[in-house]
């Protein structure tokens, strides 16, 4: 009898660590830090005070970027658009790809260093990271799903309500927690060690040529694309069309005459692995991207006052010096990090 008793009890203990080695707290491939403030970069945006990044926020939050689920048809997830190998831009798209293949009239933007950003989208129409995962949810050319119903569905989930519950102490999901959760995730997506950055930490040197391009970059370009993040979030008009019909940009928000055209600055971080490039995805290439701002230049009423002296000039060889710059900025860490891929 006693004997048996010393088996029950092994027998309970073994079970009950074995369930919870099921479920570990802590993922292996997470060696450091979700969420850090990179050497050089400015204060964050202050959003994710409330909700600082936690393992199982961003496990939970990572699980629901990548699962469709989130649209009508369960065929389109976040992660669909957005794709780590491309900076979680959705690559060689000029506009996105919704549910059933429906286009879209904006290039899908890469996702990383979006603490620093206290506006989104590229007018600007969402203004905090907690809400903003609602505008692809319910945008009828993207996923359109209802958020109700994507509540319920992750309610009817094996698996969701214990991940609820890791991540915010209840199991009860609701529309805030679960864009808290993605918000977390969106936050760790940090972009801070291409060769550029390891220039700056005295790590590494730039050749001659990579130098020549940064002088250049500094001189043309480093005014409205911002060094360290490679943007100033500011809208600005950068001489692409006379008139804004189509898409007024900022204007679409501020409702101002004088936001016409305006988009917002995208950063060049990872820029060449991020085409199509503009808010339509109109360019195809780097090298035309540079050759706009060499010949390409159209004056409007809102042109950037920057820019208003006309197209740039740069001979090319000081193109090719820039070109061999831009693409310092690509982050391979960044764009392998396991701890950000759908598996
Ligand atoms: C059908 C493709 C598509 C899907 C699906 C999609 N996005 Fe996007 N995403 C876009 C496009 C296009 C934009 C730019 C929209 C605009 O500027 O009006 C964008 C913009 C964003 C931005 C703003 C980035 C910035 O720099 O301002 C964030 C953040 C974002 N998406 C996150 C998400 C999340 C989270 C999901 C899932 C809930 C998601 N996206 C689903 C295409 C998509
Ligand atoms: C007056 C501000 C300004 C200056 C100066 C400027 N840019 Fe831009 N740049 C922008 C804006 C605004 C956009 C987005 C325009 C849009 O999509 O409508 C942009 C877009 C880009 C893009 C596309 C990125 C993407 O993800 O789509 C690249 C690449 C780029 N600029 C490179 C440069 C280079 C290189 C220089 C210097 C030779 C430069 N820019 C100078 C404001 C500027």
């Amino acid at each position: 009898m006693k004997v048996n008793l010393k088996i029950y009890l092994v027998l309970i203990i073994v079970i009950v660590w074995s369930i919870q080695a099921c479920v570990p707290d802590v993922d292996p491939i997470i060696t450091k830090p979700l969420f850090y403030q990179p050497d050089g970069f400015p204060a964050t945006s202050g959003q994710l005070n409330n909700n600082p990044v936690t393992y199982n926020g961003f496990r939970l939050g990572k699980k629901l970027f990548y699962d469709p689920i989130l649209s009508l048809d369960s065929s389109v997830s976040c992660g669909s658009c957005h794709q780590q190998f491309a900076a979680f831009a959705h690559l060689d798209h000029k506009v996105s790809h919704g549910i059933n293949d429906l286009e879209g009239n904006r290039n899908a933007p890469p996702l990383f260093n979006l603490a620093w950003h206290s506006n989104f989208f590229w007018d600007g129409g969402s203004n905090h990271i907690e809400v903003q995962p609602i505008g692809p949810i319910t945008n009828p050319v993207e996923m359109n799903e209802d958020v109700a119903r994507v509540i319920a569905k992750l309610k009817r989930s094996k698996f969701y309500p214990e991940m609820f519950k890791r991540a915010f102490g209840s199991d009860t999901i609701t529309t805030q927690a679960m864009t808290r959760a993605m918000a977390q995730f969106m936050s760790s997506l940090i972009s801070a060690n291409s060769k550029y950055d390891q220039v700056k930490a005295g790590t590494a040197t730039f050749t001659v040529d990579e130098q020549n391009g940064y002088m250049l970059f500094k001189s043309k370009c480093e005014s409205c694309h911002r060094e360290p993040l490679m943007t100033d979030l500011d809208y600005r008009n950068n001489g692409l069309d006379l008139h804004f019909t189509s898409d007024p940009g900022r204007a679409r928000i501020t409702l101002q005459p004088s936001d016409s055209g305006k988009f917002k600055v995208p950063s060049l971080r990872n820029v060449a692995v991020t085409f199509p490039y503009m808010h339509d995805g109109r360019i195809n290439s780097l090298s035309k991207v540079i050759d706009h701002y060499r010949n390409g230049i159209v004056q409007s009423t809102t042109i950037d006052p920057i820019l208003a002296g006309g197209n740039m000039s740069i001979t090319d060889a000081e193109k090719q010096q820039l070109l061999l710059f831009l693409n310092t900025l690509t982050d391979p860490t960044f764009l392998n990090d396991e701890r950000f891929s759908e598996k």
